[in-house]
């Protein structure tokens, strides 16, 4: 008999077929979010629930999965969606799919980066509309972004793609995380190791690639909007709780910063009204990972890290509570 997995929302077919092939698998037959009720009836008998990050997996819907659930795999390489401690205490590994998304994302954080200095959506919309009546001198001057300097908050696998992204634009480089990187990997893209205050003084562009946990919850409010250059961008392909919304906002239209460029949002999938006013933001919906290359490859992760656990009784390559195997 095989494992019985629940689905939460379709994914790539080359995920779905692996999937289909291993798992007695159930979908959420919609094409949206399941609600919370319809989540705690669905998970009801499981063994495996492969989740979104807009999926809370918390004790509660452990609970109501029952004592047959042996794993839960996140389609995400964020899990602030999880209670891991929840997890742990039930001995139920979580996993995610860290990784295989990295160049995606960076890719996109560079997209909205080159995006918002170059005015390419505002210049897009004006062309669209029929009001292009020839070259101008002044028309969408945005800002240079070769040799300007990029902040990157948080240096770990995606903040370290964005830098030799940076550096092939010939920027020069400055992050901060919990700690230096080894001195050859800063040496390989030109990155500089700083405090949080350096980096946002000397930043024209500060990029957030941390995770959301209770630490990074308001990382950037006001405080150090002010400290930003006013010529500088923030762009935020990590979570929108890192940042303050409203202070962002505020920030705006103060001209404490210049422009933004996000992915993600504080109370997603709401946007706060006046961002979407604004033609210095480009504004994104949550699509950093969406690329069919990756969003196939994640759905492999995630159905790898079920097959480790229900069909091979092993400990899953992607585990972020491994204490559960002492
Ligand atoms: P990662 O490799 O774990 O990198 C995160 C880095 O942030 C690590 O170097 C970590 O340091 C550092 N860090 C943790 N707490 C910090 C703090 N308080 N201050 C400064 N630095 C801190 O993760 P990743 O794969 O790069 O992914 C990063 C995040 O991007 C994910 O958690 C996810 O939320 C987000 N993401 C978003 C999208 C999207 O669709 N928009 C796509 C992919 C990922 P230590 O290693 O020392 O803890
Ligand atoms: C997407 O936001 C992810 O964390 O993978
Ligand atoms: C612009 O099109 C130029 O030729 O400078």
């Amino acid at each position: 008999m095989k494992p019985k997995v629940y689905l939460t929302r379709r994914l790539p077919a080359g995920a779905m077929q692996v999937l289909e092939q291993n798992f007695k698998l159930d979908c959420n037959p919609h094409d949206r979010v399941m609600t919370r009720e319809e989540l705690l009836a669905a998970v009801k008998g499981r063994d495996g629930l492969l989740q979104l990050l807009t999926d809370t997996v918390d004790g509660e819907l452990l609970d109501a999965a029952g004592p047959q659930l042996k794993v839960v795999s996140n389609y995400a390489v964020g899990f602030n969606n999880i209670d891991v401690a929840a997890c742990t205490a039930r001995k139920i590994p979580a996993t995610n799919t860290p990784g295989v998304l990295t160049d995606t994302t960076a890719d996109l954080a560079m997209a909205l980066l080159l995006s918002v200095a170059r005015k390419v959506v505002p210049a897009d919309a004006f062309a669209r509309a029929g009001k292009y009546e020839g070259w101008a001198p002044l028309l969408f001057v945005g800002t240079d972004v070769h040799h300007k300097t990029l902040g990157l908050i948080g240096f770990g696998r995606i903040g370290l793609a964005m830098a030799r992204r940076a550096a092939g634009f010939g920027m020069r480089i400055l992050y901060h995380s919990t700690r230096a990187a080894a001195a050859e990997i800063e040496e390989r893209v030109g990155a500089q190791y700083v405090d949080m205050q350096t980096l946002l003084a000397e930043s024209d562009f500060v990029s957030l690639h941390v995770p959301l946990m209770p630490e990074t919850r308001h990382l950037v409010g006001q405080a150090e909007f002010e400290a930003m250059k006013p010529e500088a961008f923030l762009i935020n392909t990590a979570r929108g709780e890192i940042v303050d919304e409203k202070a962002l906002v505020r920030a705006l239209t103060q001209g404490e910063i210049a422009g933004a460029g996000l992915d993600v949002f504080e109370f997603e999938p709401a946007i706060e009204q006046e961002l979407k006013q604004m033609d210095n933001v480009v504004i994104l919906p949550h699509i950093a990972s969406a690329s069919i290359e990756t969003r196939t490859e994640m759905g492999l992760v995630a159905a790898r890290n079920l097959i480790a656990v229900l069909l091979e009784g092993a400990t899953p390559p992607n585990c972020i509570n491994p204490e559960i195997y002492g």
